[in-house]
């Protein structure tokens, strides 16, 4: 059974036999949810409706739900982890709980997928202080034939940190689970070998959540008003059973894949083809998401960065010639568009973000591993079995090593790395670079001449007008100034009207005629924050920064400069509206017949 047809069964079978309805998974990058950087499972976007919403679909459904999950990162290679997967799953907000929803997973592995139940284990909760033994979920197995206990034990008890599902942030709707495990044909790995055991005898298939419980701010668990049921089974790992191979790199969802990879490969080493894989898998989903990440330091990005860097490394050590990963990329897509359509519509976003990390990568990568093996002779010469923090800073600030790798590099050869001077390192610097923070929170300004700075002050006021005309989800996303024009990147689902044009081009004409003031102030990220001013706020709240006022109409974090009143500006034109990427509109403007001779706003 391929990967497609059994993405089909699983909602038809909650669909047609059950009365689920079908929702459309959430996307990888979680919206409005500061929390956590991807969406690690499909509760994340449904939090609201298991704690009472009412869903507008019913309270039984069912979806296909991209996950990526980074804690795993280091055991992609072996035969089931994997950093981005896909899990299906079945919802009851408040309705079926736990008897139900045992047995329609129990009937939809033997009755639908046909599996042997002489090979399904189950694990339940053994219940601690906060909550009691899952009799409730043991018993719903003994009446499917699962015994707890003789030879042909097959209900296992285990506690919090195996049978458990935690909120998705500090509190919130959680509880026991019970998990179902598939036995292949190998040999327990000794007497003991339990579902708990990681030798690969059990595969584990399924989750079924019952939450019935709300951890409270107190860590308390209180019984939930609502009791839910929160599924996961695992596409790729059940994929790789009913497909008879014994891992998930030979589906039909990687198969693909790999043989691209073996095609560019001079070297056989299956460890690096699946870490390939995996990464640049995940990598491609990341970059369709509409939020459009691109490779950064920081946040989502980083984790983008470390999934293509260490694809490439991998790359390289197999002796893959040039640049490899838009290419992989490329497969990936066409295995995936049909489900996935997101992938097609960012085909040139994703190609351009991999060639232009790879490409910027690949020229440190060779120089920073001769670095690296510098310092290892040096460190072997002093007897030292840790790399130095700052040789770790010095791999990640001058040839693009993100930490992970470093450590991954060492570990290769038996050494550690001191982490806790690392990030000390990291400290030090940050604070250095601090002091030209603002400057980094210009928004693009390259230079002071008169024509740069008022267009500059131009693109304030046109941001302003915007949020004013189109609404305040419109925020800057890049801003790029010369001498002639401004270009202002801003998010906005869709192309503006001529109308809407004409609104906005006469409202900042309006501004400049009322020949405002303008004026800066400097203040913490708080006392910014409260202002109202809008911009990209630095993470350290201490931090002073730079608040630039056009009284009455516009307050953003600024590096500056600004011409000291609206009035110099002259008149503003919209030459060009553009899309500049998924929900990205892209503004070309310019300004004529202002004064030559600018004056500078002032603090105040
Ligand atoms: N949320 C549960 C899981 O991810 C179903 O395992």
């Amino acid at each position: 059974m391929n990967s497609r047809t059994l993405r089909r069964k699983y909602i038809d079978f909650f669909v047609q036999k059950h009365g689920h309805a079908e929702i459309s998974g959430a996307s990888l990058i979680p919206e409005n949810d500061p929390t956590v950087l991807f969406t690690t499972a499909g509760m994340h976007p449904l939090v609201p409706y298991l704690m009472g919403e009412t869903h507008p679909q019913g309270n039984r459904l069912v979806d296909v739900q991209k996950c990526l999950r980074t804690d795993d990162i280091d055991e992609v290679g072996d035969t089931t982890h994997l950093t981005f997967f896909e899990m299906l799953g079945n919802w009851s907000l408040g309705d079926y709980f736990k008897k139900e929803a045992i047995k329609m997973s129990y009937e939809f592995l033997t009755e639908e997928l046909g599996l042997d139940p002489n090979r399904l284990s189950v694990s339940c909760f053994e219940g601690d202080d906060d909550c009691p033994k899952d009799e409730e979920a043991a018993k719903a197995w003994e009446a499917l034939g699962f015994s707890r206990e003789g030879d042909k034990k097959r209900i296992y008890f285990f506690g919090k940190k195996e049978n458990w599902w935690g909120p998705a942030g500090l509190t919130g709707p959680c509880g026991p689970d019970t998990e179902m495990f598939f036995e292949i044909d190998q040999p327990k790995c000794s007497d003991s070998c339990d579902p708990s055991c990681d030798c690969g005898k059990f595969v584990e298939i399924w989750n079924d959540v019952f939450m019935q419980y709300n951890k409270t701010e107190k860590g308390t668990f209180e019984p939930l008003a609502q009791k839910n049921v929160d599924t996961g089974l695992g596409l790729d790992r059940v994929a790789a059973i009913l497909q008879g191979v014994p891992t998930v790199f030979e589906t039909d969802l990687f198969v693909p894949i790999l043989n691209k990879i073996r095609k560019l490969t001079q070297e056989e080493d299956v460890i690096s083809y699946r870490i390939i894989a995996d990464h640049l898998r995940a990598a491609t989903f990341i970059l369709a998401d509409p939020q459009a990440v691109r490779p950064s330091n920081t946040d989502q990005g980083y984790v983008l960065r470390r999934l293509i860097r260490r694809a490439i490394r991998h790359g390289m050590k197999l002796g893959i010639e040039g640049a490899f990963a838009v290419q992989i990329a490329e497969v990936i897509i066409e295995n995936y568009k049909d489900a996935y359509p997101e992938l097609e519509r960012s085909r040139d976003f994703i190609r351009s973000a991999l060639t232009e990390e790879e490409t910027k990568f690949s020229k440190t990568l060779g120089k920073g591993e001769r670095e690296f093996e510098k310092m290892m002779k040096r460190l072997e010469q002093d007897g030292i079995k840790s790399l130095t923090g700052e040789m770790a800073f010095k791999l990640y600030d001058t040839y693009g090593f993100p930490l992970e790798m470093t450590q991954e590099l060492a570990k290769e050869q038996g050494l550690t790395v001191d982490c806790d001077s690392y990030e000390e390192c990291f400290k030090k610097h940050q604070e250095k670079s601090r002091a030209g923070a603002a400057a980094k929170f210009s928004g693009g300004l390259q230079d002071d001449h008169a024509e740069t700075v008022k267009l500059h002050t131009a693109t304030h006021l046109l941001q302003a007008a915007l949020r004013e005309i189109l609404g305040d989800h419109v925020y800057q996303k890049g801003s790029n100034i010369t001498h002639e024009r401004l270009r202002f990147d801003f998010t906005n689902s869709e192309g503006m009207t001529p109308e809407q044009k004409e609104t906005v081009t006469a409202r900042v004409n309006e501004i400049i005629e009322a020949n405002l003031p303008i004026t800066f102030e400097m203040m913490t990220v708080d006392e910014a924050k409260a202002s109202g001013a809008i911009g990209v706020f630095p993470d350290r709240y201490d931090e002073k920064i730079k608040v630039y006022t056009v009284e009455g109409f516009s307050k953003e974090i600024c590096g500056g400069p600004h011409v000291a009143s609206t009035g110099a500006l002259g008149i503003f034109k919209i030459k060009k509206e553009q899309s500049s990427g998924a929900g990205v509109r892209r503004i070309k403007a310019t300004l004529r017949d202002g004064v030559e001779e600018i004056e500078f706003a002032e603090e105040v």
